[in-house]
């Protein structure tokens, strides 16, 4: 019987991966701690962990694992800046779900987006106190209007075409255009220039770190609604609220933040807010926070755990080669051994 244990999970987690997971016999651990240095040791006797976006998943932590005897990282998320595969590399394997609703995430970037421009959340909090005044809830039309977006791969495809329903122009920048999408790629500069809004749907890596500066916030629009339902690194926070402070950026929809791992996905509503930069944002009449929920939807979270499931059989009880590993050569052409149908190691 495989052994898993699951780190970072929450009641919504469990019933998928257990209805999935009975299917093949396995035994799951479910676990409410994050993965890191410490919780490692709660491993012990898996042959294999299942991580989330906010789990720690450095050197210390995938060396400790090994000599656990863990086998496997499986994420349950379709990002993994948060795992050193170099690391893992010749140790431990990574897998991954690349896609499990790629609409999920689009259409949480749009709810934003039209919540924000439209003022639902002040009419909503308005009307439950009988306050039927309309002053301040000016919106804009989308109708028109020019969304550039950064990332066009399953997610930015997806919301551009949601987009293009609306009636906006779109304006695109990727690292690798794709050819014959109809897409009008334009240079970044020219992106931030000619935007109405902004939507982040690119992965979080050395280069894109930090790509929303304060550089790249003097070049856009003003009154420019940026949305970031991509992760919270891409967007240099205190030249947001500069940005916000200054009245350049008019709105800002944020799904990730680049401190969340130790807030999201936790009730912190009796505490004190020690992130001053967290508590400004939400203070912000303008700003939207959602808790890295633009997956949470019945069908990504079936998706995660059938995929899921799926990446642990393939490497215990099939060949051991799984189309969704991952590690430091992927995408490196040469050395992908992935992509000559063989083992990564
Ligand atoms: P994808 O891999 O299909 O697309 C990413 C696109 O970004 C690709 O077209 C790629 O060429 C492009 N890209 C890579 N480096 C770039 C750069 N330096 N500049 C511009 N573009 C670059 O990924 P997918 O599924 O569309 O997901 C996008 C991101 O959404 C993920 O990386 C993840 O961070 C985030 N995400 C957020 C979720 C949430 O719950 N809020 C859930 C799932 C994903």
């Amino acid at each position: 019987m495989i052994k898993v244990a699951f780190y970072d999970t929450r009641d919504y987690d469990r019933p998928s991966f257990e209805h999935y997971g009975a299917l093949h016999g396995m035994q799951f651990r479910f676990l409410e701690t994050k993965l890191n240095e410490v919780t490692a040791e709660l491993a012990r006797g898996a042959d294999a962990v299942c991580v989330f976006v906010n789990d720690t998943v450095n050197k210390e932590v995938i060396d400790k694992l090994y000599e656990y005897g863990v086998k496997m990282i499986a994420l349950r998320s379709a990002g993994y800046n948060n795992v050193d595969v170099r690391a893992a590399f010749g140790k431990i394997h990574v897998v991954h779900v690349p896609a499990y609703s790629p609409y999920a995430v689009a259409e949480h970037a749009i709810a934003l987006l039209l919540t924000s421009v439209r003022r639902i959340h002040k009419a909503y909090n308005r009307t439950r106190e009988f306050n039927f005044s309309l002053n301040g809830l000016t919106g804009f039309d989308f109708h028109g209007k020019t969304v550039g977006v950064v990332g066009t791969g399953k997610i930015g495809r997806i919301f551009i075409d949601i987009c293009r329903g609306f009636g906006m122009k779109v304006l695109a920048y990727d690292l690798y255009p794709a050819e014959g999408s109809g897409i009008e790629y334009v240079t970044l500069d020219r992106l931030f220039a000619e935007s109405d809004i902004i939507s982040l749907h690119c992965p979080l890596t050395e280069e894109t770190r930090h790509m929303i500066s304060a550089d790249a916030i003097e070049k856009m629009k003003k009154g420019v609604v940026l949305v970031n339902t991509s992760r919270g690194g891409l967007v240099d926070t205190e030249a947001l609220l500069d940005g916000i402070r200054s009245r350049k950026i008019g709105a800002a929809c944020l799904d990730v933040y680049e401190e969340e791992a130790d807030v999201f996905f936790e009730d912190r509503s009796g505490h004190i807010m020690n992130d001053e930069h967290l508590a400004r944002l939400i203070s912000m009449p303008n700003v939207i926070v959602t808790s890295h929920q633009g997956f949470l939807t019945e069908e990504a979270l079936n998706n995660i755990a059938e995929t899921t499931v799926k990446n642990i059989l393939s490497y215990f009880e099939n060949d051991g080669l799984c189309d969704n590993e991952l590690c430091y050569r992927c995408g490196n052409i040469e050395q992908c051994r992935k992509e000559r149908k063989e083992k990564c190691f």
